[in-house]
């Protein structure tokens, strides 16, 4: 059974022969002696016509209100032919219809004109029927395709890292914890009875005995796989406990990972990080377009100048410090004063993103005190080799750094930021034998699909969104 996308492709002729079409009612019209209903299967965002003109199949299966309604699931037999209706090139002459999955009308949440946003998370389970949600769930999966095209022509292997880490890779305590059953578990012989989890409620968020969480990165994972394949990548969820309610903040986001060995300039990291997205960016998508129709026309220039600057735009931490402090002064135009050495808040992203560039911008050389510990040292003694990808109407859309691979430096950092070193000492073992300089870097998946595509928040770009108090289903 051909799907619609299939069937409206130039490819496909109109044809004498009976075919089959699945899919759910999207809309249906009704006349006289004829009766039109459009088609939908999610394979694209066109449906397909469906004609029924044979009056007795008309008054059949169309008068019957109750059944051939907006949203039910329908088997269609008939014959592909040309169209001679506005809109569309062919049209399937039904012969048979099979209603296989009946839709009240009456209560049809999705049914309803001009919904918002907000409207549809309520109906997380049903708002993949609608037009835009589902390009853009195609758009996920035509970037995830894209993606993996331009890591594997780069010889990166495509790997998998555990959800269930001992870790905090990004030390900034926004980890979920892992809970192990409390109720007695069945013993493998194999394991020390001693070491699984108990009653004892102190012991209870426990992995078996120890403390786990779920990762909040798969980074320090990919660096050790690193040390052996040289250069790898995963997509894959992470997990943040973290009370943001902005709309590039999820409790639960994908993010792509990718991590290499040999490499001894942060540019490097920059040049992979700008490739990849533009990648993304310039593939060929009838879903993305439909995404963008309804853009500004400041918006769509933005995107399309981000996709063909050859090289994007590369500032310091501190000059991009002194331009925040330079229009500060001379109009305070931010709430927040911009300081050397404090983060750079998101109203100062996307200035320099938006006025001061006009475009993505790598922000590179923070002060090692905003950083994680596993970013390497700068010869100044005060900054990393690290950079934030900020982009025009988002702000942080990649973070990457390249790795600290000098134990001492470890250490060192570790103790500054009040780590305990033994919960890490497979990663700090990875330096003894053979760690090669290495990089990486993160991208934020729903946060590309949002700024691609103009659709504001993230909690629109994943199929089934979790964040801080909201999780439907
Ligand atoms: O900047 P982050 O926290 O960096 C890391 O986790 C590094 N260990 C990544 C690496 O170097 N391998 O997260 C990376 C990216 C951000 O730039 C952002 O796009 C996205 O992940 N991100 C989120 N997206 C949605 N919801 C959240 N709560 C996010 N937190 C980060
Ligand atoms: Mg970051």
């Amino acid at each position: 059974t051909p799907t619609i996308r299939q069937l409206l492709s130039p490819g496909t002729t109109a044809n004498a022969s009976p075919i089959q079409v699945n899919g759910w009612v999207k809309s249906v019209r009704r006349q006289k002696r004829v009766a039109f209903a459009v088609i939908t299967d999610g394979s694209s965002t066109e449906g397909l016509q469906a004609v029924f003109t044979d009056v007795g199949l008309a008054n059949r299966h169309v008068s019957m209100e109750s059944r051939l309604t907006t949203g039910s699931a329908v088997k269609l037999t008939g014959v592909l032919a040309g169209s001679i209706g506005p809109g569309q090139d062919k049209e399937l002459k039904v012969q048979s219809v099979d209603v296989v999955g009946q839709c009240d009308p009456e209560n049809y949440p999705i049914m309803k004109r001009d919904m918002t946003t907000e409207y549809l998370r309520d109906y997380a389970h049903l708002r993949a029927r609608t037009e835009t949600f589902a390009a853009t769930l195609r758009l996920r999966d035509s970037t995830q395709k894209a993606l993996q095209s331009y890591f594997s022509e780069l010889g990166f292997c495509y790997t998998h890292t555990p959800l269930i880490v001992s870790t905090d890779c990004e030390g900034a305590g926004e980890t979920f914890r892992v809970q192990a059953p409390t109720s007695t578990t069945k013993l493998d012989q194999q394991v020390d009875p001693s070491s699984l989890a108990t009653n004892d409620s102190s012991k209870r968020a426990e992995f078996f005995g120890r403390p786990a969480y779920l990762t909040v990165s798969s980074q320090l994972h990919l660096e050790v796989l690193a040390q052996s394949l040289a250069r790898v990548y995963t997509i894959a969820p992470s997990f943040r406990a973290e009370r943001s309610q902005t709309g590039r903040h999820l409790s639960e986001f994908w993010m792509l990972e990718a991590e290499w060995a040999f490499t001894n300039h942060v540019d490097d990291v920059c040049q992979v990080v700008e490739g990849a997205v533009k990648r993304a960016l310039t593939q060929d998508s009838t879903d993305l377009a439909h995404l963008r129709k309804d853009l500004s026309d400041d918006h769509l220039a933005s995107l399309e100048k981000a996709s063909v600057t050859p090289t994007w735009a590369r500032m310091t931490y501190t000059e991009a410090v002194d331009e925040l402090q330079k229009v500060q002064r001379a109009s305070r135009l931010f709430k927040f004063e911009p300081i050397w050495g404090s983060a750079l808040r998101s109203e100062h992203e996307r200035w320099i993103a938006d006025h001061l560039v006009g475009g993505p911008t790598f922000v590179t050389d923070y002060p090692s005190t905003l950083k994680p510990f596993y970013m390497r040292w700068n010869d100044d003694g005060k900054t990393v080799a690290c950079f934030d990808l900020l982009v025009p109407n988002l702000g942080e859309l990649v973070g990457g750094s390249l790795r600290e691979e000098r134990l001492a430096n470890l250490d060192k950092t570790m103790k500054i930021q009040g780590m305990d070193p033994t919960a890490y000492e497979w990663y700090l073992d990875i330096r003894r034998h053979g760690g090669a300089p290495h990089g990486g870097f993160g991208l934020g998946f729903e946060r590309l699909i949002s700024w691609m595509s103009g659709v504001e928040n993230v909690r629109e770009c994943i199929p089934m969104p979790r964040w801080a108090g909201r999780m439907l289903l």
